[in-house]
């Protein structure tokens, strides 16, 4: 099929109450508008042009795709105004228009190829998808005839009592011959209660042309849930998450509590793996097999391999993680975090662009930025690693074997040869040679009969 795609998403969703555009809110970690430009792309279309106007630049960023083509809008004068700003760029295709509504992220690829079969198998000028939902408020309803033929659509604000009973919807989707939309669009006009141009109007005068309009039922209403204001994007929220949750579940994914684990459509998770309540999962995350996350933590574009455990409320982003390592509770693993094979990373401990070699263990409040640890290097209780020297950051090495005291402050730049151990409370400020003992601390003095309160000793 001869297919162009027209994406809606100009306006700035008032009723949203946000400086954000509304297709740029986050539904499980990820703008709203990229879950229908993936339905979208599954269709494989020629074209794919996206009307954007409110804060045009960001929208535009969270799209990478060459083959998106970008109109904007710059006065947001309603659906049908938006609809005709596509044609300059659509003006040498000829073939079938499918436009969508920006608004709806709940949409599958199978329903839209559905719909699409069904507009080419009626020979339709113009195809609509339609819902039935009993709370139709807000909607725009389908007028129907005796027959059964859709005649037109009301928008809510503009409807009478009658017709606002009406309990089948538009969905904003459609699909329409491309000799027919421009003319459509021309014979517009924007004399209604909200003063608009409403692509909606294209139905009444296709009717009134005597033309094929084609009015399809989807099978599952949730699919057209239109977002306008925050309530229903936590509502599309729910629908979201419980598709991916499910999907994970029956591909082998234990999730101790689907409705408290929230976890984004791209990450991938190994059969076997278990997730405890009130995580989320986002970005581009993959996660291997024999897993134990959480509960209570917080992963974004990381990767995990098998045999991983995250105790509970941990928070790791941009972070990678190889097979058998124990991490948390209380871990904060930033970007570019790296921990090999069978490390530990214990309770209170923060970690910043820092690898940790194989075996090695920071077990206790610490904080190790910028470093790299050879393996089995065992770091002791409340060591740190101070990389900045408020201007720049520096970098810590710490070789093989290495035994770091608790308390030790390493001061970068800094090196500690392989085998060598530092002395609890140390501040290492000079490099410490292989196999060495290094101790930077103060020397310990006794004052004898030391005597806490001073009335004591007057007494005496
Ligand atoms: C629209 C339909 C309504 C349908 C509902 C489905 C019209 C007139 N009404 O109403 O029949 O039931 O969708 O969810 O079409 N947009 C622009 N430029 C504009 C105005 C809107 O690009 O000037 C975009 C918006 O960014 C949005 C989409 O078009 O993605 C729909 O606009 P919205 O204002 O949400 O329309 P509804 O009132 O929901
Ligand atoms: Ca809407």
């Amino acid at each position: 099929m001869n297919l162009a795609v027209v994406i809606l998403a100009a306006g700035m969703g008032k009723r949203m109450k946000s400086d954000i555009p509304k297709v740029l809110h986050p539904v499980l970690g990820r703008p709203m508008l990229s879950y229908l430009l993936d339905a979208v792309n599954n269709l494989s279309p020629k074209r794919v042009v996206l009307v954007v106007g409110h804060r045009a630049q960001d929208v535009k960023k969270i799209s990478d795709s060459k083959k998106i083509t970008y109109v904007v809008q710059t006065k947001q004068l309603g659906t049908g105004h938006a609809a005709n700003c596509a044609k300059s760029a659509l003006k040498n295709f000829k073939g079938n228009i499918l436009i969508l509504n920006g608004d709806f992220p709940l949409i599958t690829s199978s329903s839209l190829k559905k719909f699409m079969k069904d507009h080419e198998k009626k020979n339709a000028d113009l195809s609509i998808l339609t819902a039935l939902i009993d709370d139709p408020h807000g909607y725009g309803r389908i007028k129907r005839d005796q027959n059964g033929d859709v005649i037109g659509i009301v928008e809510e604000k503009d409807a009478s009592r009658e017709e606002r009973l009406i309990n089948e919807i538009n969905s904003g989707t459609y699909c329409v011959k491309s000799s027919f939309l421009w003319n459509a669009l021309k014979k517009i006009n924007s004399r209604n209660k909200q003063s608009e141009y409403y692509l909606t109007d294209i139905v009444q005068s296709a009717h009134k042309d005597s033309l094929k309009v084609n009015g399809v039922i989807v099978s599952d209403s949730d699919e057209v849930m239109g977002v306008n204001d925050r309530s229903e994007l936590s509502y599309v929220q729910s629908v979201l998450k419980w598709r991916v949750n499910e999907s994970l579940m029956r591909s082998g994914v234990t999730l101790i509590d689907p409705e408290t684990t929230y976890i984004s459509p791209e990450v991938r998770i190994g059969r076997d793996t278990t997730i405890y309540p009130n995580t989320h999962i986002y970005g581009k995350s993959q996660i291997g097999r024999d897993c134990v996350i959480g509960p209570s933590t917080w992963i974004e574009d990381s990767k995990f391999g098998n045999r991983v455990t995250i105790r509970s409320s941990c928070r790791i982003t941009n972070a990678t993680i190889n097979n058998n390592v124990n991490i948390g509770p209380f871990a904060h693993l930033r970007p570019e975090a790296q921990i090999m094979d069978g490390a530990k990373i214990g309770n209170f401990v923060e970690i910043k662009k820092s690898k940790i070699g194989p075996g090695s263990k920071v077990s206790h409040l610490s904080y190790v930025g910028d470093a790299m640890l050879g393996k089995d290097v065992n770091i002791g209780a409340g060591t740190i690693t101070c990389n900045y020297d408020g201007f720049e950051k520096h970098k810590t090495v710490v070789e093989d074997n290495v035994f770091i005291g608790s308390d030790t402050m390493l001061v970068a730049p800094i090196k500690v040869g392989k085998g060598a151990t530092t002395g609890a409370g140390s501040t290492i400020s000079k490099d410490v040679p292989e196999g060495s003992l290094a101790i930077g601390r103060a020397r310990q003095i006794i004052i004898k009969d030391w005597k806490r309160n001073p009335k004591e000793k007057k007494r005496k």
